[in-house]
Order: structure tokens, then sequence, then C-alpha cells
């Protein structure tokens, strides 16, 4: 019921990468979607959880198709694959020239996603510059995650790319999007995040919160297809745990788990052991379908 966003502003940091981890540990049901107009990764790196590959036209192109004249949330789990660890993906476009042909349906993207009955999406929508067609879903995301390695030159990037998506974005205001900052650095050092978190402070950029994303290949091969090992005891997955459950606990409002007896052990032969996905129920509420940290209604 909510969206997430997920991008860079410089680089190939990890945005992909760092979506589909986020959505391997997100407590409720998700969707992780490949929303980069110059085309999604997921096709070509992960294999079904049946084992073969994934069908790289049925995802947002197939869905973009399926709703030319009627887009709507409950279209979308119909487009989506489940991926070797059990989390279901809405695969992207295979190159730029298929997302021109998406034109005026990534303003539509972007509330649907943050409307899927039984459900939040976390979005990968890559890298994003002054004009980039995905921009116009940011604003229907609760949350904007942007990830950046711990190069100087690319902080400064980020920092106007934050400048610039603030007038629109309001991440301070109760209704606005909030921006999160993961710097994706070694996790022996946590001095890149503080530096880079002054730097940020000193240039008024409008960031809620900068945390450290372990680099980590083989924490990171988990999510491009390489499973070796136990995923949850990698430093990549044990980093982002407390950034997931504070992300996760601002957006809940709708699901809870189900009690522990009605749990699934985690999809059948998964090859990520020790994972679980979650299997949730709606609970009935009323009012607004999602709320900011604050509790007001968005
Ligand atoms: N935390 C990490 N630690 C180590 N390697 C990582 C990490 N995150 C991603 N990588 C590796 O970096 C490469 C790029 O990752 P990814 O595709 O996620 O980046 P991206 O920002 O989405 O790039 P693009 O802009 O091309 O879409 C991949 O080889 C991936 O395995
Ligand atoms: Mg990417």
């Amino acid at each position: 019921m909510g969206l997430i966003a997920v991008a860079s502003a410089k680089g190939s940091p990890g945005a992909t990468t760092t979506a589909l981890l986020i959505g391997a540990l997100w407590p409720r049901a998700v969707i992780v979607a490949e929303c980069d107009p110059h085309g999604g990764d997921v096709a070509a790196r992960m294999s079904a959880s049946g084992g073969g590959t994934l069908d790289p036209d049925r995802g947002l192109l197939s869905l973009a198709a399926a709703g030319r004249k009627n887009l709507h949330a409950e279209l979308v789990p119909e487009h989506t694959q489940q991926v070797v660890g059990g989390l279901d993906v809405l695969v992207g476009v295979r190159v730029p020239e298929q997302s021109a042909g998406l034109a005026h349906q990534w303003g539509q993207l972007g509330p649907i996603l943050a409307a899927i009955p039984g459900c939040d999406v976390i979005a990968d929508v890559g890298r994003l510059g002054a004009a980039t067609p995905q921009n116009v879903m940011l604003t229907a995301a609760s949350d904007l995650v942007m990830v950046c390695d711990d190069q100087p030159s690319n902080v400064v990037h980020l920092r106007d790319r934050m400048l610039a998506l603030e007038p629109a974005l309001r991440p301070s205001s109760t209704n606005g999007t909030r921006i999160h900052v993961l710097v994706v650095t070694d996790p022996r050092r946590g001095r890149p995040v503080k530096e880079i978190s002054d730097a940020l402070g000193r240039a008024a950029a409008p960031v809620t919160d900068v945390h450290l994303l372990a680099r980590d290949p083989k924490g990171a091969g988990f999510f491009a297809g390489r499973v070796d090992g136990r995923a949850d005891r990698t430093a990549l997955v044990r980093s982002a745990r407390p950034v997931v459950a504070g992300l996760s606990s601002a957006t809940e409002v709708f699901f809870v788990p189900r009690p522990e007896t009605d749990q699934g052990a985690g999809p059948a032969g998964s090859a990520w052991p020790g994972w679980e996905k979650p299997q949730l129920v709606r609970q009935p509420v009323d009012g607004p379908s999602l709320t900011s940290a604050g509790g007001e209604p968005r």
C-alpha cells in the first residue's frame, strides 16, 4: 500500500542491489518494481524461484500494454514474477528504447504502485537526472532512498540532485517525500558516512538521515544471482537490517504479520537459507492509506 523509491544520482553505486535487498528484508508483503528507464537488470541477473530463467517480456512493459486504456493498481500483481529467494519482482524494460513507449504512463505509475491492495512496492527508479521520465513517480513515494558511494565528487552530484528535487518532493513537509541517503562503504569505517552527512548538512540538503550500507561483494552477489552460503550472515544484509526496520515501521499502517504458528517457513527450495518470505494478512482499517513517520495522514 506504500511506495518507496530507490535511486542514485551518479555512477552505479548499487541502487538495483539495494532495492532488492530492501525488498528481501521487508517485513510486509512487497513487490520490487524495476522502473529504471535505462533498462532493468533482474531478468538478466537472476533466475526464477523454481529454477529457469525469468521472462523478460513479463513485467513493466506487459503491464503498460495491458493498462493502455486503464492502468490500475489491481493489474500489477499479474505482471510480477518470483525470483530465486522468493521475492516478487515487476521486471523492467530491457533497453532504454522501450521506456520511450511508456510515455505518459510514467505519470500514472507512481500513484498506481502506491495503491496496490495488500502490498507495498520498492521501486528501483535508477539514476535521476534533471529531466528523467521517472521523476514524476517520486511524489507518490512516501520515501526516496538515495544510494551513493563514498567518492567526494559523487556526493556533490547527490547534494545537487536533492536540492533540485526539493521543490517537487517537499521532503520536510508532512505530506512530502522523505529523503534518506545510504552510503556504500567499508563496513568497518563509519567516517565517510559522518563526512557525507556533515557535507549534506552544510549545504542544507533536505535529507532525513544518512546510513552506512556495507560494501560487500559477497552479500551483493545474492542479489545478482550469485548465491553462495547464507545471505543473512553477510555484512551487507546485517548493515541493511536497521535501515529497513526504520523505513518499514515509518510506513506501517495497514498490515500485521500472521501469528507465528501461521507463518510459512519461506519458499520451498529457497536458495537463500534462513530467509522467510512474510505471509501477511490485511487488517481492516478506516482512514488514509498511508501515514508519515509523524502519524499524519499523507
Ligand atoms: N553494497 C555493495 N557492495 C559491493 N558491491 C555492490 C554493492 N551493491 C552493488 N554492488 C555491485 O555493484 C555493481 C552495480 O550494482 P547495481 O547494478 O545494483 O548498481 P546500480 O546503481 O543499480 O547501477 P545502474 O546505474 O547501472 O543501474 C554490481 O556488480 C553489484 O553486485
Ligand atoms: Mg540499476
